[in-house]
């Protein structure tokens, strides 16, 4: 187009309309789970541009300028609304055998005889996105998105337009607050008229239901939203100020009564058996529904079982996902690439001819290991006489649900004659140093990942680190993604994540000043630098995410900042860890949900010296908020418990949970640190310690009247 030093003010002013309009449109295409329909390259220009001619006309700057939200903020368009109760997701199974140990973990937990029938429901899991509605005096208050399954997006006005979902509940007797869970799906029909109709006004057209579905309901225009034929399935529920039924199966039924669409293929088992019937009939009317499901759940049907049971970290251990089988596709393998990750984990990528799996373009797949390339299965067997991974092969790829897409399989007659067996390099591609496979202490067997050993030295560990670092779920920090992480690590400005915090004081005093270097002007470096002052104050959790310590994802952070509160308490405990036989490390391992490999990961973190010094570092420049303990107003919150002896009541993982949900530690040993003793008949030792050591010992009817059942 025109050259931007001939345009006057109107029209200038006209541009910089137009290109606010087109980069918010392609920023929540992006960020709002909707398809990118533009290239990286291409965006970058379109900013490119509206940088240049705001710098030409700073008068003209809008207040919606994209240079005031670097790298988007649409992730903080809707204002905010915290779930009273966590919306959490559920665990999976792949086969008839994972149902049957899901539904054994479970009679196991409760101790439920063998002969003694369990009552499980089966439904299909719908492929949309979950939202939260909910009601006061029956009628509709608010509707929040699942966001990070703690805090949602508050979506209530599109909500609204949806016709399936009731601004008032019909009945009588309805509880004085209602919350109801579903899913929000776009019909394969309506999804193609809406395709059908944007190719014919020459617009992009959608990639499948379930990201225009997301991305329908995250508009900021209400209209918009109305404009696509939204649905809702009611499934579970949230926060209520009663509870009208006493299983999951009366509960979704009442949900229709209320008014709300039900999913009729919903159904009640008492057996494996029954419930996978159901799976398999629910899989032979795939096709022929109206919306994409992308497998069965399963969940115990009474619901004092699944208050009994409870949850670990993020999914509920009376419920499960049974996953269809992933669809299938055949393409060429282009290259192979060795990415290196923030552990330094060599990844080899496959780089493929593009293809469509599931209705999404594919055009580079996980290779996962040098052996999985090699053809060598997990168990050190060769996977099929002869099958290695070349460049140029023909190859199966498969997806399952959101997943990265993998290489299954390759189709040995149609390779090449002058292929090449793929040669794994054993040093690392990013900084030069030696990349080794670690034998693993339990098998004896060297580690699947050839890792790198360069640790800070290598540029990609450290770049991996800080993208990690700033992303959505650790530090958050606006206008600060990868694309600046990798700038600023490559201008020397920032190294660590400690760094960060002090960029501005550094840019003050540096001659190069952030707002004359590519990609910055003044608003964005400002912006920038007061996103940066916005995080100096965290959730502990976030923190310890961010930390990038390996096996440490956001569920066990929350369960380390929940069991330990303080980041001083945990740091301290971290250290005690240290020893293998101390009270620190037993305390660690009995947190429920954290296993040996993440108790280790996390002291060997600490006992790392560089790790410290960033650590000390960072919390010169931040603060972190003490996480909630589980419920400090419970007789139990803070204090060290054993449980010994047979209990009869509950069993002893159950006794734990309990305790734990109550905000108490259970440790499994008595000492002098140990509150309090419940101990069942047939105590020995550990009631001994603890009269000895004069430790309060109830029994179980005690437990139970001290927490209040
Ligand atoms: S029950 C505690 N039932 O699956 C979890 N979820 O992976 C309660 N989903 O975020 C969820 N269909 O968006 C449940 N029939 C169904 C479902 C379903 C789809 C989604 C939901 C949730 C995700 C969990």
């Amino acid at each position: 187009m025109d050259d931007l030093e001939e345009l006057n003010e109107q029209q200038a002013a006209a541009e910089l309309e137009r290109l606010a309009r087109v980069i918010a449109e392609h920023d929540s295409r992006y960020h709002g789970d909707d398809a990118p329909v533009i290239s990286d390259a291409e965006y970058d220009a379109l900013r490119g541009r509206n940088r240049e001619l705001e710098e030409l006309f700073p008068a003209l700057v809008r207040p919606d300028s994209p240079s005031r939200k670097v790298g988007s903020s649409v992730q903080s368009k809707f204002e905010k609304i915290t779930h009273e109760v966590p919306m959490l997701s559920l665990d999976n199974a792949f086969s008839d055998d994972d149902v049957t140990d899901f539904v054994n973990r479970v009679r196991r937990f409760l101790k439920w005889p063998d002969d003694k029938p369990l009552q499980l429901t089966a439904e299909p899991k719908i492929d949309g996105l979950s939202l939260a509605l909910r009601y006061e005096q029956g009628e509709l208050v608010s509707a929040a998105t699942r966001g990070d399954g703690t805090v949602g997006e508050n979506v209530t006005a599109n909500a609204r337009t949806i016709s399936e979902i009731p601004h008032k509940l019909n009945g009588v007797g309805l509880p004085d607050v209602v919350e109801i869970r579903g899913e929000v799906y776009l019909g394969k029909k309506d999804f193609q008229a809406l395709n059908d109709r944007m190719e014919a006004e020459g617009k992009p057209t959608y990639v499948n239901p379930r990201n225009t579905a997301a991305g329908s309901l995250r508009q900021l225009d209400s209209n918009i939203t109305a404009s696509r034929p939204l649905r809702f399935f009611a499934y579970a529920w949230g926060a209520m100020s009663d509870m009208p039924g006493a299983s999951q199966f009366n509960m979704v039924n009442l949900f229709e009564d209320w008014g709300f669409a039900i999913n009729p293929l919903m159904g009640r088992y008492d057996t494996v058996e029954g419930l996978i019937g159901q799976y398999r009939i629910i899989e032979q009317q795939r096709a022929s529904l109206d919306y994409d499901i992308d497998g069965v759940v399963y969940k115990v049907d009474d619901l004092d079982l699944q208050r009994r049971l409870g949850f670990v970290s993020r999914s509920p251990r009376w419920a499960i996902a049974h996953k269809f089988p992933a669809e299938l596709a055949t393409t060429l393998l282009k290259e192979i690439e060795i990415q290196v990750g923030r552990t330094g984990a060599l990844s080899p990528v496959a780089r493929l001819e593009p293809v469509t799996v599931g209705g999404v373009v594919v055009s580079n797949a996980t290779l996962h290991n040098e052996d999985y390339i090699a053809g060598i299965g997990s168990n050190g067997e060769p996977i099929r006489e002869g099958r290695d991974l070349r460049v140029g092969d023909t190859v199966t790829i498969y997806r399952a649900g959101d997943v990265i897409p993998k290489v299954m399989d390759v189709d040995l007659s149609k390779r090449p004659a002058d292929s090449q067996a793929f040669v794994f390099p054993e040093i690392c591609p990013a900084c030069g140093s030696a990349a080794v496979r670690e034998v693993n202490a339990k098998t004896g067997r060297p580690d699947s990942v050839r890792r790198c050993t360069g640790g800070l030295v290598c540029p990609a560990q450290a770049v991996e680190g800080l993208k990690h670092f700033v992303s959505r779920n650790a530090f958050d920090i606006d206008g600060l993604g990868d694309k600046q992480a990798e700038a600023f690590y490559e201008w020397g400005l920032i190294a660590n994540a400690a760094d960060i915090f002090t960029l501005k004081e550094r840019d003050e005093r540096s001659l190069t000043r952030l707002k004359n270097r590519d990609g910055f002007g003044d608003t964005s470096a400002a912006n920038l630098f007061d996103s940066i002052d916005a995080r100096r104050t965290v959730d502990l959790h976030r923190f310890i995410f961010a930390l990038g310590i390996r096996h440490v994802g956001e569920g066990n952070a929350k369960l380390l900042a929940r069991h330990y509160h303080t980041i001083e308490a945990f740091m301290a405990a971290m250290d005690g860890a240290a020893s293998f036989d101390s009270d620190a490390w037993e305390e660690l391992t009995n947190i429920d949900g954290i296993g040996e490999t993440a108790a280790r990961a996390v002291v060997q973190f600490f006992a790392e010296p560089h790790n410290r010094t960033v650590t000390d570092e960072l919390l010169v420049h931040v603060t972190t908020i003490p996480a909630e303990q589980a419920s400090s107003d419970s007789p139990v919150a803070g204090k060290t418990i054993v449980f010994t002896g047979s209990l009869e009541q509950m069993t002893r993982d159950e006794a734990k949970a309990m305790a734990e949900r109550l905000g108490a530690k259970v440790s499994g040993s008595v000492s002098a640190r140990t509150d309090l003793v419940v101990a069942g008949p047939g105590a020995g030792s550990k009631l001994k310690k603890a009269e000895s050591l004069d430790v309060d010992v109830i029994d179980e009817d005690g437990w139970f009247k001290l927490v209040g059942r």
